[in-house]
This record gives C-alpha cells, sequence and structure tokens, in this order.
C-alpha cells in the first residue's frame, strides 16, 4: 500500500477518509506550486544547484565540446561501435545490512535504475532487462534523467519506460524522482504509466502492517530549492530510504536519518580516465559520493553509474549499469 505523508496526515482524531481528503488536497496545492516554479525556471533556463547557480557558457561550451567530438567520432567511423559499447550494460548486485530494517524486509530487492536517457540510446530498456535476466524484483526505483532533452521529442520515453515496466513487474510498484534532463511535464504522463513521481514527497511501504519509506525529491544538482530539504527532514520516523538524482544531498539524508540514499546523475563520469576517475561529475559538492557505494555517517549510499548516456552516445571507463539491492538485517 502506498500512501503520501504530508503535515496533515498526522493530525489526531479525524475521521481516516478526511485524512485523505485533506492529504490529497494539500499534496494538490503543493504540487501546483512546485509545477509553476518548476516550469518557470525550465522557461528561463535558470539552473542553480546547492552551491551555486550553472553558468550558461559553461553549459553551452560543454555542449560545443561534446558535438565536436561527436563529429570526429562519426568522421572516424567509430560511431556505431562506440554506441553499441554504451548500450551493453552490467548489472551490479549488491547487499547492505541494517540493524533498523523491519524484519518482513529483510531480503527486499530493489531494482535501481539511473539516468536512461532513452530518447538517447535506443532500445536501451531490452538491454536493461536482458541483463536482469528476469530476477525477481520487489521495487523498482529510477533516481531521474529518463529522458534527455527539454526540447526534443521528450515524449519518446514513454514506449520503453513502458515496456520496462511491464518487463520486471516489481511487486511493490515502480517509484521515480526527476533529474535535471528532465521536465515537469513529464510527471502526469509517467504516473498515468503507473510510475509513482516523488516530488518531494514522502511514500509508505507497508508489508502486513510493517514499513518503510521512501522519499523522493526534485534534482538537487540543477533545480535546487529549500522543499528538498525539508521533505528529507519530513519523512516519518522509521527505517527511511532517500531517492535523489544527485549525491549532493547526502550529509543531509544522513543528518536527518534516512538509512539508505541512492543517487546516479554522475553517469560515473561517463567519459573517465583509466580506472573509472571521471573527468566530470556534474557535482558541485560531495564528489567523493559520485560513483558506487559509499556510506556518510550512519547512512548508506549507493550511485549509479547510470543506464544511458547524455552529451554524446558513448562511455570510457565507465561501463553503464542497473543496480539490484538487497536490503539485509543485521542480526
Ligand atoms: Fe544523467
Amino acid at each position: 500500500m502506498t500512501e503520501y505523508s504530508t503535515e496533515s496526515s498526522f493530525l489526531p482524531d479525524v475521521h481516516p477518509k478526511v485524512i485523505e481528503s485533506e492529504a490529497q488536497s494539500a499534496q494538490e496545492i503543493r504540487r501546483a506550486a512546485w509545477f509553476e516554479a518548476r516550469g518557470a525556471r525550465e522557461q528561463n533556463k535558470t539552473r542553480a544547484g546547492i552551491v551555486k547557480r550553472r553558468s550558461k557558457l559553461r553549459a553551452r561550451t560543454f555542449d560545443f565540446l561534446f558535438g565536436a567530438a561527436a563529429k570526429t567520432v562519426k568522421t572516424l567511423g567509430l560511431h556505431d561501435h562506440l554506441a553499441a559499447r554504451a548500450a551493453d550494460l552490467v548489472l551490479t548486485e549488491l547487499d547492505f545490512h541494517f540493524h533498523d530494517l523491519p524484519p518482513a524486509f529483510d531480503g527486499y530487492r530493489i531494482l535501481h535504475i539511473s539516468d536512461p536517457h532513452f530518447d538517447s540510446l535506443r532500445q536501451l530498456e531490452q538491454a536493461m532487462l536482458a541483463v536482469l535476466g528476469g530476477r525477481p524484483v520487489d521495487l523498482a526505483v529510477v533516481t531521474g534523467d529518463i529522458a534527455d532533452r527539454f526540447n526534443g521529442p521528450w515524449k519518446t520515453f514513454l514506449p520503453p519506460m513502458r515496456r520496462l515496466i511491464s518487463g520486471i513487474a516489481p511487486a511493490d510498484g515502480f517509484y521515480a524522482v526527476l533529474g535535471n534532463h528532465d521536465s515537469w511535464r513529464m510527471v502526469a504522463p509517467l504516473e498515468a504509466l503507473g510510475v509513482t513521481m516523488l516530488i518531494n514527497e514522502t511514500a509508505i511501504i507497508d508489508k502486513a502492517g510493517s514499513c518503510i519509506s521512501l522519499t523522493g525529491v526534485d534534482d538537487p544538482s540543477n533545480f535546487y530549492s529549500p522543499e528538498a530539504d525539508r521533505a528529507l527532514w519530513t519523512a516519518p520516523a522509521g527505517f527511511k530510504i532517500a531517492l535523489v538524482h544527485s549525491a549532493e544531498l547526502a550529509d543531509t539524508a544522513s543528518e536527518a536519518g534516512h538509512a539508505l540514499y541512492l543517487a546516479g546523475h554522475s553517469h560515473g563520469g561517463q567519459i573517465s580516465l583509466p580506472g573509472g576517475l571521471p573527468i566530470m561529475t556534474g557535482m558541485q559538492r560531495l564528489r567523493k559520493f559520485s560513483r558506487g557505494a559509499w556510506r556518510h555517517g550512519g547512512m548508506d549510499g549507493y550511485t549509479s553509474t547510470g543506464a544511458g548516456v547524455s552529451g554524446m552516445p558513448y562511455r570510457l571507463f565507465a561501463k553503464g549499469e542497473i543496480a539490484l539491492l538487497t536490503l539485509r538485517r543485521k542480526p
């Protein structure tokens, strides 16, 4: 069962139906304000991370360099080979151990997908399903960058997402947050496909009265707002998982008592130096969490190298992945 946590859901001695309608209207009002603010920032191309605004000149420079590199690769006749290699994903399987995991969730399998950028690589969902190989999944989460371009044919993410959802068929549903490449306009069509979008919101996963929570926030790398911090801090007590496009809010989530933090955004550098050392992470802070498993305070984290690509359809020393994460209860 899934329900949204809002301040009104904690009101005492009110009929549950009343709580539900108040919670829904509070969510609708808050989302309407968010749609307006996010839409304005997308329209004005106003990008701001937690530390500072994103420079438009810097973005144009990288667009130019990526375009020039892609042209060079095509001229050398290497495009098809390198693009096929970029779509050659791995399945990373990891166990995370927690003392405070509710016993009902011991062995719980979360499929973590990040950064598919579906309009950049064709049939990427087929590569994901192939590498997953039919393994059972309790919950699937996408930590942003479902699409690649705001102003491109952005609805191209819908058919692959539909195939991915039906191919994985997670028992407890499919959840997602937006990345810096995703538009507010994607929320409604994704929800119509059955994806629960978490826009600075918390969902509760309930197994026979035993619960864990999922808090998902809007992208902090380019569309940061204090609403993201508020959502992380106001998640209900208990075993808490944070879904954030980038790892840049790891310190806040750790202080707020989250047990696990799932992120992407960096693509592991996408074009990295030998040994997987990223040249660029797209992060303004906490770059040490730009790839793989990490720990901050009492919180575990995992930053996916992402499934898709952006800028140019190639990867170097940064293989794409999806991750099957199993929650284990420490005795
Ligand atoms: Fe991305």
